[in-house]
């Protein structure tokens, strides 16, 4: 999957009208080569070439509502083997996390060595400190019991319970706040791209990010996830996640500048398992993934934690 950035890309580049942006530019992903000659063109007509980014490749398993601390004591001895096994050297590569129910969190934490082993996330949070508000979590408190990332407006979220843009965005600022890195999540429905409507959504629920002052949101992972893609065993193509990929850095270099766009790390979500994560790992601009119904056995996840390697040092 090796790119080649020739001067004919640069002077593509260059012609191409500019949105927001006022220069050109090329982004290089992953192993992209940009030629000597291409190189000298965009110096000379100001296209600006990014430089190869170093994004680290993050995998996070939702256990969603499942689990008991019997399956989480095998579980995590079981992910500690298997990690040896599959990926012995994954602490220094890839951001390997695990998301089980709140009340797991800091069984999850004892279990894990002082975090040698994994990084926790809490599946959901409060967008307040503390108070009268029952049945809630504190983004503090899963702070204080051993996580480190949170997972803000799942569609599963967004449908049942009725989170809005509004409410993630203080999701996201809150958690922040409180020292986590949300783990943003968002995705078109089936009829929203079945009637062409993907790109629309997807910039809107983009407006949350935007809406947070810019240190905060560069704490702030993305995880696209469409939504007809995730517990069906039907994941998007990789042509469907590629584009809509590159559709998210594009509007977010709009919004935010091509140096954040090209930083920001994306995940993908939705059927991910141990046979497709090898494909999706390849794809441009994808650093990591949100893995529902498959992380929930040890092997599973070890082995789609080995599919995110970094490749030559960079992804
Ligand atoms: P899935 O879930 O892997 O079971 O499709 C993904 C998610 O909901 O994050």
């Amino acid at each position: 999957m090796r790119r080649f950035i020739t001067a004919d890309e640069v002077r593509k580049a260059a012609r191409a009208p500019q949105e927001k942006s006022s220069r050109a530019f090329i982004r290089v992903e992953k192993d992209d080569v940009v030629t000597a000659e291409a190189r000298d063109l965009a110096r000379s007509l100001g296209v600006v070439i990014s430089s190869e980014t170093s994004r680290r490749p993050l995998v996070c398993a939702n256990f969603k509502m499942n689990g008991s601390p019997g399956f989480l004591d095998k579980y995590t001895s079981e992910l500690a083997g298997y990690l040896a096994q599959f990926y012995p050297d994954y602490a220094a590569g890839t951001d390997v996390v695990i998301a089980p129910p709140a009340p797991l969190i800091p069984i999850a934490y004892g279990l894990c060595e002082r975090k040698t082993i994994y990084s926790i996330a809490g599946q959901n949070a409060y967008v307040k400190e503390s108070g009268a508000y029952t049945g809630e979590t504190s983004p503090h408190l899963l702070k204080e019991c051993g996580a480190d990332f949170v997972i803000v407006g799942h569609s599963e979220r967004r449908k049942l319970f009725g989170e809005t843009d509004a409410l993630v965005a203080q999701k996201l600022k809150i958690s922040i706040d409180a020292g986590l890195a949300p783990i943003m999540c968002f995705g078109e429905n089936l009829g929203e791209r079945k009637t062409g409507g993907t790109f629309e959504v997807i910039a809107q629920m983009l407006t949350a990010l935007y809406s947070i002052p810019i240190e905060y949101a560069k704490k702030v992972i993305l995880a696209y996830e469409p939504v007809w893609a995730i517990g069906t065993g039907v994941n998007a193509s990789n042509e469907q996640i590629a584009e809509v990929c590159d559709f998210i850095r594009k509007n977010i270099m709009q919004n935010l500048g091509v140096d954040f766009s090209n930083a920001v790390r994306i995940l993908y979500g939705g059927s991910v398992n141990e046979i497709n994560a090898l494909e999706i790992a390849v794809i441009k601009g994808i650093d990591g993934a949100l893995v529902g119904g498959a992380s929930l056995k040890a092997v599973n996840f070890a082995k789609i934690a080995a599919a995110f390697k970094p490749r030559n040092g960079s992804n």
